[in-house]
Parts: C-alpha cells; structure tokens; sequence
C-alpha cells in the first residue's frame, strides 16, 4: 500500500474469502495493531480472542440469524471484548482497536469484515453476546462489542468514491443546517 489515504480509500468491508491460511506473522501484527490503540486513560481494558478453529468460527457465525455469516469462512476471527469496570468509554476503545485491526489488515492485503454481537440476538432470541460468551468460556462480566473476520479476499469490492464523500456532514466554524 503506497500511502494512508490511499489505504483508506481501497479499505471495504470484504465478506468471501478464499480457504486460504492466514501467516502466523500477519495475525501476530493485526493483533499488535490492537494491542497499539489508543484508549482512555490508557486503561487497556480491552480483551482480544483470536479463533482459527474451523469448527469454533463456524459456530461464531450463527451469534445472530443475519450478518455473521462471514466468520463461518474466514482465516480466522477476533472477538474484541472489554471490561466496563476499569473504563466507562469501553465501547469507543474496543471500536478504535477494531478499526485499528481492519486498517492493518488491509495494509498487509487481507480482508476484514466486522460483525456486530453488542446488542444483537442469536437465533432462539438470546443477546448475541451471551452466545459468544458461553461458546467461548467469558466471563459474563466482559461484554462482547463484535467479532472481527479476516482472511485472503475472494471478492473483489470498489474502491470508495471519493467524489461521493458526504460533505454536507461537514460543518465549518458552528453548526449550519443544510
Ligand atoms: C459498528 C459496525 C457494525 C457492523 N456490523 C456488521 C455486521 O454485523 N455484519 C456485516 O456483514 N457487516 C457489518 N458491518 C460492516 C458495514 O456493513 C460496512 O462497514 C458498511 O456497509 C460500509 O461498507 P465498507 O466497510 O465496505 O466501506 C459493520 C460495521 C460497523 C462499523
């Protein structure tokens, strides 16, 4: 990737990926990404889980009944979870080390897709985040924000159009209604 913005504008949501594994390497340096984001206080009450299991990623994909079947062919996944105790903005550091993972993922060319459990159902209407917890052996004290799917990409998405950026959200000085 030749510059940031470029890697910006070339970032999608990428939802097909080949069988393809994913380097021990690149999942080490995806994970450092979140391990570097910046959070509140510098408190880190983030958790990571990295899933690879075939069989465990599969039962990841049916957390909710539409939108998580992504994980279910992905290399591997990362369940980002934190603590509420140790940090009141949770759902802000757990979203910027989420975004972090999926920039670093498209920089070394694999794709990434998050998948929403925070306040979603699985099938038999129990919260998402109960499912994953129990799947996973959590504590139910540590909240479960998404689960991030990665691997090679087998789909091929457009670039965003920079031409189409939504300009009018942008307010110069003090709000002015468009
Ligand atoms: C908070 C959040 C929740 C999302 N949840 C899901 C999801 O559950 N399933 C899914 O396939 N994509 C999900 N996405 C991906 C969005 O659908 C995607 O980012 C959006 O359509 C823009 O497309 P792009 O990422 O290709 O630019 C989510 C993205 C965010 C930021």
């Amino acid at each position: 990737m030749g510059n940031f913005h470029d890697l910006l504008v070339n970032r999608r949501s990428i939802r097909r990926y080949t069988s393809e594994e994913v380097s021990a390497e690149n999942v080490k340096l995806i994970l450092e990404a979140a391990l570097m984001a910046p959070t509140s206080k510098s408190t880190r009450a983030w958790q990571f889980i990295v899933v690879e299991d075939k069989d465990m990623l599969e039962r990841l994909s049916h957390c909710k009944p539409a939108g998580a079947a992504p994980i279910a062919k992905a290399a591997f996944a990362v369940v980002v979870a934190a603590d509420p105790s140790l940090t009141d903005p949770w759902v802000e550091d757990a979203s910027i080390a989420a975004a972090y993972m999926q920039l670093q993922a498209e920089d070394l060319g694999l794709g990434s897709c998050w998948i929403q459990v925070r306040g979603r159902f699985a099938g038999d209407n129990t919260p998402s985040e109960e499912y994953v917890q129990e799947l996973l052996g959590m504590p139910d004290t540590l909240p479960v924000l998404c689960v991030m799917a990665f691997g090679h990409k087998d789909e091929e998405r457009r670039p965003c159009d920079t031409s189409k950026l939504l300009w009018e959200k942008v307010h110069i000085g003090t709000w002015k209604e468009v």
